[in-house]
């Protein structure tokens, strides 16, 4: 068991609110830290409407009868070991337990972990790192959510390096619960494993990130995907569905990109192209970015490697996985 057992979670959005919930759902001391009376007036719907979601889901798991169903909530319970009763009582513990705060000072002080998960802004990050770093006793590990800001962007700011990292959830935690557990240059060995345990003892599936890495592990691999299959269509070579089909029947996976750009949104997906479009340049920056350069010879040894002990997939029984 890790050594964190108190939370403090700084912003309460979409993701902050998610966060806070779920770690207070599996027993952790929970605080919200908020900046204003007019954050908590825009928190505590959130919350409210989070306990109702789990109620929903709960009364929907009952009827589940395999792991990979998609009303299966893998944060709310272990496939097999589902207590509704337990389930119940502990969404209607964690949502009492949550406390917001607006003190700053007062909502670190004895905290071990604080997850900071405010808008995506990175002076308004830098200045609030700034701020709590003297505030936070020596034992504290911070860590950050955000999606696009590269940790070590703040690492000066925070005023422990060893102890700071990255920690990055996916929207819906209770279901989609990965949580990418990120390094940077600085970050301790300690600190980056007691990280990954707490990402376990709140149930996510952690991963690691061992170096920083723009995208982390999901995005590097689905916005390039996204904008190849959008690009197919865009550019006349094929349709939609034939792209996704290509996708699905091609490798197995349950969707291809244009039914995971219906799950988004159409809106969503336009204004992000509208973005990039009225920013001359920002997409290839930011494909390259995500995208490391094709390294063909270290591909090779991988596989040779593999295929040397006879791993030669499903066929021989193992590959890069056993079956
Ligand atoms: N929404 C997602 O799907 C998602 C997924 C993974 C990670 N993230 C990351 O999580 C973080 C939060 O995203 P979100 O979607 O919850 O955003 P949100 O806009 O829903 O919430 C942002 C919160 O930050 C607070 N805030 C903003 N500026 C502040 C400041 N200067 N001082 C104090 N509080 C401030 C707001 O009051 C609000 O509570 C971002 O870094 C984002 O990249 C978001």
């Amino acid at each position: 068991m890790s050594e964190i057992r108190k939370v403090v979670v700084a912003g309460g959005g979409v993701l902050g609110s998610q966060i806070a919930f779920q770690a207070a759902y599996c027993g952790f001391d929970v605080t919200i830290w908020l900046r204003s009376q007019g954050s908590i007036g825009r928190c505590q719907p959130k919350l409210d409407k989070l306990k109702n979601t789990y109620f929903e889901a709960i009364e929907k798991m009952k009827t589940v009868t395999s792991p990979v169903d998609p009303d299966w909530c893998r944060g709310i319970a272990e496939f097999g070991k589902f207590d509704a009763d337990a389930c119940i009582a502990a969404t209607e513990k964690a949502y009492a337990g949550v406390k917001l705060e607006l003190d700053l000072a007062k909502a670190v002080a004895d905290a071990d972990l604080v997850i900071e998960s405010m808008a995506e802004v990175q002076e308004e990050k830098s200045a609030f790192f700034k701020m709590l770093a003297p505030l936070m006793p020596a034992k504290t590990i911070l860590v950050t959510n955000s999606s696009s800001l590269l940790p070590s962007s703040f690492t000066k700011d925070t005023g422990r390096p060893a102890k700071y990292l990255a920690l990055h959830f996916a929207n819906s935690i209770w279901k989609q619960n990965i949580a990418e557990v990120m390094a940077q240059a600085e970050t301790s060995q300690p600190s980056f494993d007691a990280v990954m345990e707490f990402a376990s003892e709140i149930r996510m599936i952690p991963l690691p990130v061992n170096k920083e890495k723009a995208g982390y592990l999901l995005n590097s691999l689905l916005i390039p995907f996204l904008i190849s299959g959008l690009d197919l269509v865009a550019n006349g070579v094929s349709d939609p569905e034939s792209v996704d089909k290509a996708w699905k029947l091609g490798t197995g996976a349950p969707r291809g990109p244009f039914e995971i750009f219906d799950v988004v949104g159409l809106t969503t997906a336009f204004n992000i192209v509208e973005k990039y479009q009225k920013v001359p340049g920002l997409l290839n920056p930011l494909l390259k970015k995500m995208m490391m350069p094709y390294n063909f010879k270290a591909q090779k040894a991988l596989l040779k490697s593999y295929i040397d002990a006879g791993k030669l997939g499903r066929s021989s029984g193992e590959g890069f996985y056993k079956y």
